[in-house]
């Protein structure tokens, strides 16, 4: 990437661009300096939320963002008691008023898309793509999830019955949903759970990642401003034993989860454990996601598409592809092109527009991440590994992008959280071979082909149960509305954020029959 790109895309909302005739929306150079000096004025501004005690520090460089205040446990029990006292008033809400103020949301985060940028650069080392990425995909989630509310919620829908009896099904809130996100998309997942959960009447209990924990700050800010009540949405800032207590609570009634596939379990562990109403669980969690490519690929365009998959966001995205099975006739040559792509990408300050890679989270993640590459090393896997500059600030989570070249797949056990790519390659007549590895991993959240045999697409696509199936392309950055994201298994429970079927969800279905 360079400043000067011409392939650099800007929303107009962001950069007062254009649109052209199919509301296709163009950037402008102008637009882009006059984008970049605003997010210039806006990263020097430190973020305090209310009563902010705790410094949240940067992933960049370790300065001070801003602060937050973290709840007690006891505190976090009291919010979801006075959560539990304005159900009944928010959800006589009616839908166009949530939904107006959902879209009156996306609107304010948009404006403030400058201010967005350098704060998720800050907090959570977005570079500059991503972040215009995760903005615009905020904005998308609180128009969708407006619309849907309408389309789901906004009528009684009437059911056959016999003559002289009328059915119908309506949706009621189910009370105080908790909303726990994580820290690789602090805005759009944050929006995403806490919009679809307001959609459907509920009052929310929003729990961010304690690692960004200022982005959702400003989010909830917007969102009552935009005209959602202060007793529909809590914001609750605190770390794993907060989020326990949040769940453990008698009022919660429903779990929307997005995170590791451990937590997810454990949330399902203490659920079991509790007595009292059963409580659902949504949950959206990570995956060892396989791209297939087989001698007919476009060697070029599988080069492309795995540098973007494995390597974009630092590889935290639980989207990012983490097992190539090449097969071994064009293996050599795509291994190539992928480590000359890769050895071309920037690791440094996502707040440079010349930045590929930007910083991972935090010590713990740079530590894993670290020992998994180095223990590689050890066994002679690591293929590539790229450099550091030296000019790197000091205090930042680095890691390099490194390619690992694998024997079996079964020798990659748990999702590699970071931008580390494994390579294994296959013979022809091995497709089915190739099919059991991917499917004994247990999880099934994103796959890619790469085939020109519609055959060989239509085989592996139709094996396997994995959420989003990518063909001849990336597996990153699902769309809104085009790519409802969500997979199964070890990936999580659906239904998939973003589709058609995600509020219902958020709420209980009742039906009412009247004999007339
Ligand atoms: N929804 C994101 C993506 O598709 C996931 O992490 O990349």
């Amino acid at each position: 990437a360079s400043a000067a790109n011409p392939r650099i895309i800007l929303p107009a909302a962001l950069f007062g661009a254009r649109r052209n005739s199919a509301g296709l929306e163009f950037g402008e150079r102008a637009g882009f300096e006059r984008f970049l000096a605003r997010r210039n004025e806006a990263a020097n501004k430190r973020v305090a939320l209310e009563g902010a005690s705790v410094p949240v520090r940067s992933p960049v460089d370790g300065s001070e963002v801003g602060a937050c205040r973290p709840l007690s446990e006891a505190e976090a029990r009291a919010l979801m008691d006075r959560a539990a006292r304005a159900v009944r008033a928010t959800g006589q809400v009616p839908v166009s008023r949530r939904a107006a103020a959902l879209r009156g949301a996306a609107d304010k985060i948009e404006a403030r898309g400058a201010e967005f940028t350098a704060l998720l650069a800050r907090e959570a080392g977005k570079t500059i793509d991503d972040a215009i990425a995760e903005i615009r995909e905020a904005a998308d989630f609180l128009r969708f999830y407006a619309g849907e509310a309408e389309r789901v919620f906004g009528h009684a829908e009437a059911l056959p019955g016999p003559t002289g009896e009328e059915n119908k099904l309506v949706h009621r809130p189910r009370g105080v949903v908790v909303a726990i996100s994580p820290w690789n998309f602090p805005l759009a997942i944050f929006i995403g759970q806490v919009a679809a959960a307001l959609a459907a009447g509920n009052v929310v209990v929003a729990k961010p990642a304690e690692q960004t924990p200022l982005v959702a700050g400003i989010a909830v800010s917007i969102l009552r401003e935009a005209g959602i009540s202060a007793d529909a949405l809590h914001l609750a800032v605190g770390d794993g034993a907060v989020g326990a207590a949040l769940v453990a609570h008698p009022a919660c009634a429903m779990i929307a989860f997005t995170g590791s596939t451990e937590t997810a379990q454990a949330i399902n562990r203490a659920l079991a454990a509790k007595s009292g109403p059963i409580v659902p669980l949504l949950a959206e969690t990570g995956g060892i996601n396989a791209m297939v490519a087989d001698a007919t690929a476009l060697p070029e365009q599988v080069a492309d598409d795995v540098v973007s998959s494995a390597f974009r966001s630092a590889g935290q995205r639980c989207s990012a592809l983490r097992l190539l099975f090449l097969q071994a006739d064009v293996a050599d040559r795509v291994v190539e092109m992928i480590e000359g792509a890769a050895a071309e990408l920037v690791v440094g300050d996502p707040a440079d527009p010349a930045t590929d890679i930007g910083p991972v989270i935090d010590a713990e993640q740079k530590r894993m991440l670290d020992e998994h590459v180095s223990a590689m090393e050890r066994e002679k896997r690591v293929r590539f590994k790229g450099k550091l500059p030296a000019s790197l600030p000091p205090g930042g989570h680095w890691v390099a992008p490194a390619v690992v070249k694998l024997d079996r797949p079964e020798q990659l056990t748990r999702e590699i959280f970071g931008p580390v790519l494994h390579v294994v390659t296959w013979k022809a007549g091995e497709l089915d071979k190739v099919c059991d590895a991917i499917e004994a991993t247990g999880y099934g959240l994103t796959l890619g082909i790469h085939s020109r045999i519609d055959e060989t697409i239509r085989t592996v696509s139709e094996r396997l149960s994995v959420g989003n199936v990518y063909i001849n392309r990336n597996t990153i950055g699902a769309v809104v509305g085009s790519q409802p994201f969500g997979g199964s298994g070890l990936s999580g429970t659906g239904p998939k954020a973003g589709g058609p079927n995600y509020l219902q969800r958020f709420a209980i279905e009742q039906v009412v029959s009247t004999n007339t």
